[in-house]
């Protein structure tokens, strides 16, 4: 299981990232309070509009960060406290973590392999397995940088889930796939849910995440502005559909926020 509790993520900003952003505050609380779980056999997407939180709250469960507020376990380890026990039981795939361009699929997938602790034997039956799945075999010779962007976000996945953890995070995983690469991202996800994992997604793609998730959560301006089953969202908000539905709730949540704007 992954436990998120009132979690929150506040970042110090520089004189320059102030003058960008336009703003006063040296602070930027980028996640604010978002508790959810995610269980064994479920896909769990987290959505929401660009800069809502969502890479935050996912680096903050991957270990990357540590929260400034709050807690998150990872099959009852502490992110903060027992990061290596965590590290040991996710694969993370974001797009800010890229493949060496030098190298190739093959070379990475074992140099992650050994990283890894595994064995030669391991390591080959999980690049037989992966690379069949994704395609790679065809490409695995080549260098990253000579790669399309699906056959390198294929080879990013295989290589994320080389020592098959129980937990898999993936940040916005079919960004910028054409719809026949992210159907066999969005299939094998779906695979790993029927293998009993616990999947964590963030997309911005509603007709993806309607088709994929069991549950979710809609982060807005940091904030969980629902969290719960489609049926409850669509209910809730009386849409037809999720795409719908978040419009509604991101109106209604913005309203709440500066009420003056109404
Ligand atoms: N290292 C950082 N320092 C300061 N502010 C940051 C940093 N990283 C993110 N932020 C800010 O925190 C907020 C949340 O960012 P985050 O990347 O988590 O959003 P997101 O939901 O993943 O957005 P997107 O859909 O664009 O990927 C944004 O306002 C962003 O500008
Ligand atoms: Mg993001």
């Amino acid at each position: 299981m992954v436990e998120i509790k009132e979690l929150t993520k506040i970042y110090k900003l520089s004189k320059k990232q102030m003058a960008k952003m336009k703003t006063k505050k040296n602070t930027k609380v980028a996640v604010d309070h978002v508790s959810f779980t995610a269980s064994e056999g479920e896909i769990f997407c987290l959505l929401g509009p660009n800069g809502a939180g969502k890479t935050t709250t996912l680096r903050c469960i991957a270990t990357l960060l540590d929260p400034t507020e709050g807690q998150v376990t990872v099959e009852g380890y502490d992110t903060v406290k027992q990061g290596q026990d965590v590290r040991a039981n996710i694969a993370f795939l974001t797009n800010e973590v890229k493949l060496d361009p030098n190298f190739t699929p093959d070379y990475l997938f074992t140099f992650f392999g050994k990283l890894r602790g595994m064995t030669e034997k391991q390591i080959l039956a999980r690049k037989e397995e992966l690379f069949s799945y994704f395609g790679i075999s065809e490409f695995e010779n080549k260098k990253i940088s000579e790669l399309s962007t699906g056959m390198k976000q294929k080879a990013s996945i295989a290589v994320s889930l080389i020592h098959d953890p129980k937990v898999v995070i993936f940040d916005e995983p079919t960004n910028g796939l054409d719809i026949i690469t992210a159907r066999a991202v969005t299939d094998y996800l779906k695979l790993l849910k029927e293998q009993g994992k616990i999947i964590i997604v963030s997309t911005h793609i509603m007709s993806e995440a309607q088709k994929l998730a069991d549950r979710m959560a809609m982060i807005i301006n940091g904030r969980c502005a629902f969290c719960g089953l489609l049926s409850d969202v669509l209910e809730q908000t009386g849409a037809e559909d999720l795409e719908d539905a978040f419009f509604e709730i991101y109106k209604r949540t913005v309203n709440v926020d500066s009420p003056e704007e109404q």
